[in-house]
């Protein structure tokens, strides 16, 4: 194929290249035409809509002095990044007044935000993951988890939002790479959208998404292999068991970014706890379960290296998990490297 060649060859993923040219807002409607009031359907576009306002701004990143460090720290102890900031902000101004969220969970918020007490769904989301990649110009994306209140004439409680992600609803991420990509489910299949700048619309790229049987990486940070304990000895060994490993290693930094990488081409990533930090680095409520909700909608698993993340009922809106999302054999097979040390 010469450079010039317009035909991209097969899709190099598990799923099916989107055949005819719609829009998310379209392939939203289209799917969910027994939803009575289109108020999830909404609601994702205004999902969409602020994934456009944060790539466009993310490009500029650059240009508008955005890189950088807000010089304030967030609920997690981190710096905040000026990006983390205007994503979190563009997802909550978007969201509320619509009479659609109810209530927001954010990385970057130390409480839950009420906004609409009367409103139906419930939003957690990582504004801004894998901040530390912004200054090299490195992939970053936005995770979102969307719960359906059981009943939303009673004042808003905290099992609104304290919930296993087995009952999300819907989930998904945009991803700021060389393109920005809008990958969501509703429980209906994981379904990847690719936002044409010019045009300025996200357009159907992949429907139908599921991990292939044939996994191609693992992505962890083996900085960190002196403080994993027994269990992730164990899988790194079975990983590497033979002289020619099927799998190579591919390490973003960026859960979305190496998340995306691996759902295409099969794989499986993990963030696990260590010995002096059991609980390990990342969130259930808003980047572990919405990630784990979308593996498992692609025929892959989300692990905590015990249980299924989709599982666990969280008990505080930050609470760390350790994560493992990807193919389910390779997930069930490091769930038995775990137990084995039992
Ligand atoms: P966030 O930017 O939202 O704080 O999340 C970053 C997370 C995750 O995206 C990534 O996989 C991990 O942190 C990277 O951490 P290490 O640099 O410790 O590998
Ligand atoms: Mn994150
Ligand atoms: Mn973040």
């Amino acid at each position: 194929m010469s450079a010039l060649d317009p035909d991209p060859g097969p899709p190099p993923v598990g799923g099916e290249a989107a055949e005819v040219l719609v829009t998310i807002e379209r392939f939203l409607a289209d799917q969910q035409p027994g939803e009575a009031s289109g108020t999830l359907t909404r609601l994702l576009e205004d999902i969409a809509l602020a994934g456009k306002l944060i790539a466009s701004r993310t490009r500029r990143a650059g240009l508008t002095e955005l890189l950088g460090k807000a010089g304030v720290v967030n609920v997690q102890g981190e710096d905040q990044k000026l990006l983390d900031v205007y994503a979190d902000e563009v997802m909550t101004s978007l969201l509320g007044g619509h009479g659609r969220v109810c209530a927001i969970v954010s990385e970057e918020q130390a409480e839950v935000r009420v906004l609409d007490p009367d409103a139906p769904y419930v939003v957690v989301h990582d504004p801004m993951d894998g901040s530390s990649n912004i200054d090299a110009n490195v992939s970053i994306g936005t995770i979102f988890g969307v719960f359906r209140r059981e009943d939303p004439t009673a004042e808003p409680v905290q099992t609104d939002w304290l919930r296993p992600g087995r009952d999300l609803v819907a989930a998904g991420y945009v991803l700021y790479g060389t393109s920005t990509m809008l990958v969501y489910s509703v429980g209906q299949g994981v379904h990847a959208f690719t936002l044409d700048p010019e045009v300025g619309e996200f357009l159907g790229t992949w429907t139908d998404l599921r991990f292939p049987d044939d996994a191609a990486y693992y992505s962890l940070n083996f900085a960190s292999l002196p403080h994993w304990d027994s269990g992730m000895t164990r899988f790194v060994e079975w990983l590497n068991r033979d002289d020619t490993p099927t799998l190579s290693q591919r390490y973003i930094g960026s859960a979305v970014a190496d998340f995306h990488r691996n759902l295409l081409h099969g794989g499986v990533y993990g963030y696990p706890g260590e010995i002096d930090r059991p609980e390990g680095k990342l969130r259930l409520v808003y980047e572990g379960a919405p990630l784990a909700f979308l593996a498992a909608q692609a025929g892959g698993r989300g692990s905590d290296g015990a249980r299924d993340l989709l599982d666990i009922t969280p008990t505080d809106l930050h609470e760390r998990t350790p994560v493992f999302l990807g193919n389910a054999d390779l997930v069930d097979q490091l769930e038995r490297c775990f137990a084995d040390g039992e």
